[in-house]
């Protein structure tokens, strides 16, 4: 994409997250890292009459590779996290997500959006009104509901307790003070009680684990007790899970993390091969997914706040709250939340 088509699809994203004359927008990055964006979200920002600059900070330490979550270059820089505070509006492009500095830039009123995905999906998913609407439809039965059941034709039969934690709705944009957004994303989550989850969760092949960004080839099979994965098996993915959560060394890495369902009809499970380098937001975004995830919930305002953290992107589930159906065999149940 040429840099004024990049302009056009940050000028779009800054107008619905309701940027105007006077705001002050600080563009995040780090290292060489997404450089083109930052010039299109401070060109974006100029049209709308934002006052706006760039922060950019050093490009991360080399580590060993592996991705963990809430670690970020801010962490030594009081000083930056300081600046963004005064921000109306911080555009990220490094990945604070899960970091106690992002949580400080929100609680002072900025309101934050991450824009990380590789720009042609940026292009291809941009956020609506619409979706919008649907997600926070999703959100509402979400938030309402005590318990939320799994189900999937290939064995998985899971019950979390909901309503201890906040629901999130994400749906790649945000206009009010505080809110953080990722784009592109469509879908709502909560996470269980620390101690109310039971059962069993069965990938099947086609589900997608990220980090590793792959699709399952063969079924892994998760027994949770009381909030806690205690045991993981199954054939190559289920190894290559139990190897890569046992390199962090963290037995909170099995406690059990955010849940929810996707929305998006545009989003296309093949996205992993379409879009190779991306963190598999679209993924998590398409319609009629069924997304659990396990690590952290410090997001949600849990105290478990271990780096190592799965999302699995499940096709072909049920998903009942209280007993009613929002998702039937990988399909949307309710007919406002439906694509439209
Ligand atoms: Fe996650």
């Amino acid at each position: 994409m040429d840099a004024n088509g990049m302009t056009e699809i940050c000028l779009h994203q800054l107008t619905l997250s309701g940027v105007r004359e006077g705001e002050r927008v600080i563009v995040l990055s780090q290292g060489n890292q997404r450089i083109d964006y930052a010039d299109a979200f401070l060109a974006a920002g100029q049209r709308l009459g934002a006052i706006t600059y760039h922060m950019r900070l050093p490009a991360p330490i080399p580590t060993d590779g592996t991705w963990s979550v809430g670690k970020t270059g801010l962490a030594a820089n009081p000083e930056a996290v300081e600046a963004l505070k005064q921000a109306d509006m911080v555009v990220d492009l490094i990945f604070l997500l899960f970091s106690p500095e992002q949580m400080a830039i929100q609680a002072s009123g900025t309101r934050v959006l991450t824009a990380v995905e590789p720009a042609p999906l940026l292009a291809r998913l941009p956020p609506t009104t619409a979706l919008r609407e649907r997600v926070e439809i999703g959100a509402e039965l979400l938030a309402k509901a005590g318990t939320m059941r799994i189900t999937s034709k290939h064995g998985t039969d899971v019950t979390y307790k909901i309503g201890m934690y906040p629901t999130v709705a994400e749906y790649g944009y945000t206009d009010q003070p505080g809110r953080w957004d990722h784009w592109p994303a469509a879908f709502v989550f909560t996470g269980g009680a620390d101690d109310g989850v039971d059962g069993q969760i069965v990938l099947a092949p086609g589900d997608v684990v990220l980090p590793f960004n792959t699709y399952v080839r063969e079924p892994v099979t998760y027994t949770i007790e009381k909030g806690w994965i205690t045991d993981i098996r199954g054939g190559l993915e289920a190894e290559l899970i139990k190897s890569y959560m046992a390199e962090f060394r963290d037995p909170r890495g099995f406690g059990m993390s955010h849940v929810g369902w996707g929305l998006d009809h545009r989003a296309q499970w093949h996205g992993l091969t379409q879009f190779p380098g991306g963190m598999g937001m679209e993924l998590r975004s398409f319609y009629g997914n069924v997304m659990f995830s396990t690590g952290p919930n410090n997001e949600l305002g849990g105290t478990n706040n271990t780096p190592c953290h799965l999302d699995i992107p499940m096709r072909g589930c049920s998903l009942f709250l209280d007993d009613e159906p929002i998702v039937l065999d990988g399909d949307i149940a309710v007919k406002e939340m439906q694509q439209r």
